[in-house]
């Protein structure tokens, strides 16, 4: 391996503290630079403090997790997900010390080692060996393997009362669910810069409101907990209503085509930008152990992870007002109690994401690429039970992926914040609450 480089390791000294700690700006001249809060104080002035920067810039960034936890949490992605890849073994990771020795995920001394190994940096035989190994979504950095959205490290940070208490105090919501989501492995040189975008349509939603038909934007909280350092790029201020009427005023024209069911909207670099949001762009280095909240309306963006950085480790945990929502069943003709019931009693992944969209477990851009789910497929060998066909629109079947059931699953525990009675529903139904 080669010597740490400068960047932040994560694995060393507390993330928690009293002191207040500062992300540099994109800029580097301190002037877009955030302050992290202490997410661990839920005193009412501290409270306050965090809800007052969220309401100001549209996200807020808390210290969240000590060393010794992300560490767990890394340990525990490897222990039931990067391991547990089911690639011919010549695909197949190999974690290994410096010396070359082989090193066991399950053996308490081979833990500094381990972590050393695949936190990083990386040198290049390794990063490319664990490109070869990576689970699908590779790209994105966040796979949908089913056990991805049920890691018991997770549901303890899903369940946290000082995040929830966080959380209801800026959401302004006493009664709040839990995303299901997805954990986050994004390898260096991995994530695309893709330009500004909205995870909602600002111009359906405006319509809306002009109609009489309420605000039917995204409600809630957005969240991201960092094990190993990362990145947020946003546009501060933009979730404002105030903004949010100047932008459709401004934008509308240069966006003819913008159908109202669309679910999301992207700028277009090509396109005239009048309020300068381009140039607005900031991206907040976020250290490890923090958790960075953002308001769902927030324009925000992605970025590839550096070469020489450290491999992004976390998970998204994001918040909305409890109760099955009725465009979860337009969607998929699925009750979302239920299918969160269904997605967390038998280890399943959901059947959408929060923002509606389906989940897809291998990329939905597979379908129009096949050559790319082809290399899966040969790095899965002949005969896998995973291999199937699906009945593409012309109708006839082609080769698919499909995830493997997790044996032996047991649904992680509940804390009395984690688990209501949903008599309304069913009797002896839990609800997956928090
Ligand atoms: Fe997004």
């Amino acid at each position: 391996m080669p010597p740490a480089s400068a960047a932040p390791q994560p694995t060393e000294g507390p993330a928690l503290g009293k002191r207040k700690e500062r992300c540099e700006s994109a800029a580097g001249d301190g002037s877009g630079a955030e302050t992290i809060l202490d997410g661990r104080d839920t005193s009412p002035a501290n409270l306050k403090r965090i809800k007052t920067a969220y309401d100001r810039n549209g996200l807020v960034c808390v210290s969240f997790l000590a060393a010794a936890k992300c560490d767990d949490l890394i340990l525990e992605q490897w222990k039931h997900v990067l391991l547990k890849q089911e690639w011919a073994e010549e695909y197949r990771m190999k974690v290994r010390a410096r010396d070359g020795t082989v090193l066991d995920v399950d053996n308490a001394d081979h833990r500094r080692e381990f972590l050393k190994s695949v936190v990083g940096p990386l040198d290049t035989k390794t990063r490319k060996m664990m490109e070869t190994g990576w689970p699908l979504h590779r790209g994105f950095g966040a796979c949908c393997d089913p056990a991805v959205f049920h890691l018991e490290g997770v549901w303890g940070i899903r369940q946290d009362p000082d995040l929830y208490q966080i959380a209801s105090t800026i959401a302004e919501e006493d009664n709040l669910w839990v995303d299901v989501n997805r954990s986050i492995q994004k390898l260096p040189g991995q994530g695309e810069n893709e330009f500004l975008h909205f995870d909602f349509n600002p111009f359906m939603r405006q319509a809306m409101m002009a109609g009489g038909g309420g605000d039917q934007g995204p409600k809630g909280v957005c969240g991201k907990a960092c094990y190993t350092p990362s990145r947020f790029v946003y546009v501060e201020g933009t979730h404002t209503d105030q903004f949010q009427t100047e932008f459709v005023t401004e934008y509308k024209e240069h966006y003819p085509n913008v159908k109202m069911s669309d679910k999301k909207f992207g700028l277009d670099a090509k396109k005239p930008d009048p309020l300068e949001l381009a140039a607005r762009k900031r991206v907040m280095l976020v250290p490890a152990g923090s958790l960075v909240i953002w308001h769902p309306r927030l324009l925000h963006g992605q970025m590839k992870t550096p070469i020489r950085d450290p491999v992004e480790y976390g998970t998204y945990v994001g918040f909305f007002p409890a109760g099955s929502r009725q465009a979860y069943y337009d969607k998929c003709q699925v009750d979302e109690l239920q299918d969160r019931l269904n997605s967390y009693l038998f280890g399943r992944m959901p059947t959408l994401w929060p923002s509606f969209d389906t989940v897809n477990f291998h990329p939905k851009k597979f379908e129009n690429f096949p050559h790319l789910l082809q290399a899966y497929i040969k790095k899965l060998g002949p005969g896998h039970p995973m291999i199937c066909t699906r009945i593409a629109g012309a109708g006839h079947a082609v080769p698919a992926i499909k995830p493997m059931p997790l044996l032996g699953y047991q649904p992680p525990a509940l804390s009395d914040l984690g688990v209501s009675c949903a008599r309304e529903w069913a009797t002896t139904a839990m609800s997956v609450c928090v």
